[in-house]
């Protein structure tokens, strides 16, 4: 079977750089772009730190495509306390001398879906801005994309964010409004779930094993995400949403599905960005998503740790180069 086209929509921001290096790490994928937007840090952030992870995983040949910096009516808002100053925890990667893409990340995800209708997948694991621009601006690719995978919102589990919203709706909840009703194809796979698949330092001592760059980067970027779980919500480890969802588009049996209606809060100060489901059909609107229900996170967790493993040998062979470049706090 040949590889799925992905494109994966991010804010990297720690679990979004490992969900690049998990879609480089799986034959299953050819990552066409990585398209970023504001979010975990700022949108120059990002950018920066989506370069240097291709780089860290040989892959600055995938272009990085900037997009909107901003929500489109709400304030700015990063989270600096989870993901780190840069954006990457303690990690500190090497400069890589690619460049951005000279096109801006909206008519990336338009042009790339426009060329090949029905082959491209978006995991989009971050604020939905720049995906919500590209449906006004081309409304087309509404029914030529092939499926889009959300990490985003909270159904039936308080916010990471507010009591009710999880981060990337809530940065953006007026974006996540315009792709929840846009018809696409949705697959959303909520904090409900992604709160639950967590990997652990023993799985980061495990990997360290392998030693070299590329684990060194996920230690030192995971050792602050883990931090920050451990003191905000006492979980043994932290949370690694956007590798999950980019999971979902070469193992979708990792999940259970159960379609429904789901809609955003856009209007109210106090409960913005909440994501409500309409499991008992009471509103009588049209089901617009596939909302992950179930996931088997051992399976995934032992999936992600090997294919980590399997990358450090594709890239530095079976006995890797001393870690050589990034360098830690
Ligand atoms: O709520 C978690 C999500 O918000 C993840 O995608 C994380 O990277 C942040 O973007
Ligand atoms: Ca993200």
């Amino acid at each position: 079977m040949p590889p799925r086209q992905i494109i994966l929509d991010t804010d990297p921001g720690i679990d979004d750089a490992l969900a690049i290096l998990l879609a480089l790490a799986s034959p299953e994928v050819e990552l066409t772009a990585v398209t970023v937007t504001g979010g975990n840090c700022t949108l120059a952030e990002g950018v920066r730190n989506g370069l240097d992870v291709l780089a860290l995983g040989d892959a600055s040949h995938i272009p990085v495509a900037a997009g909107v910096a901003l929500p489109l009516i709400r304030p700015p808002f990063t989270a600096p306390e989870t993901h780190g100053a840069t954006g990457l925890g303690y990690a500190r990667l090497p400069t890589s001398p690619a460049k951005p893409s000279p096109k801006h990340a909206v008519d990336t995800l338009i042009d790339a879906i426009m060329a090949a209708p029905g082959e491209v997948t978006l995991a989009a694991v971050a604020p939905l801005t720049n995906l919500a621009l590209a449906i006004r601006k081309e409304p087309r690719i509404v029914k030529a994309v092939r499926q889009v995978i959300i990490m985003g919102g909270a159904i039936r589990a308080d916010g990471n964010v507010t009591p009710l919203a999880e981060f990337n709706v809530f940065v953006d909840p007026h974006a996540a409004h315009i792709v929840l009703h846009s018809g696409m194809p949705l697959i959303l796979l909520p904090w409900d779930i992604t709160s639950k698949i967590l990997i652990t330092q023993a799985d980061v001592d495990r990997l360290l094993q392998a030693g070299g760059p590329i684990p060194r980067f996920i230690a030192d970027a995971t050792r602050f995400y883990i931090e920050f779980h451990q003191q905000h919500f006492g979980f043994d480890g932290c949370s690694i949403n956007d590798p999950a969802a980019l999971a979902l588009a070469f193992q979708p049996d990792l999940a259970q599905l159960q379609t429904l209606f789901v809609d955003v809060e856009i209007a109210s100060e106090t409960t913005i960005g909440k994501t409500i489901g309409d499991f008992l059909g009471v509103t009588q609107r049209a089901p617009n998503v596939q909302l992950v229900v179930d996931f088997d996170n051992e399976r995934f967790i032992t999936l992600f740790i090997e294919r980590m493993e399997a990358l450090v040998r594709q890239i530095h062979g079976d006995a890797p180069a001393i870690s050589s470049g990034n360098t830690s706090q």
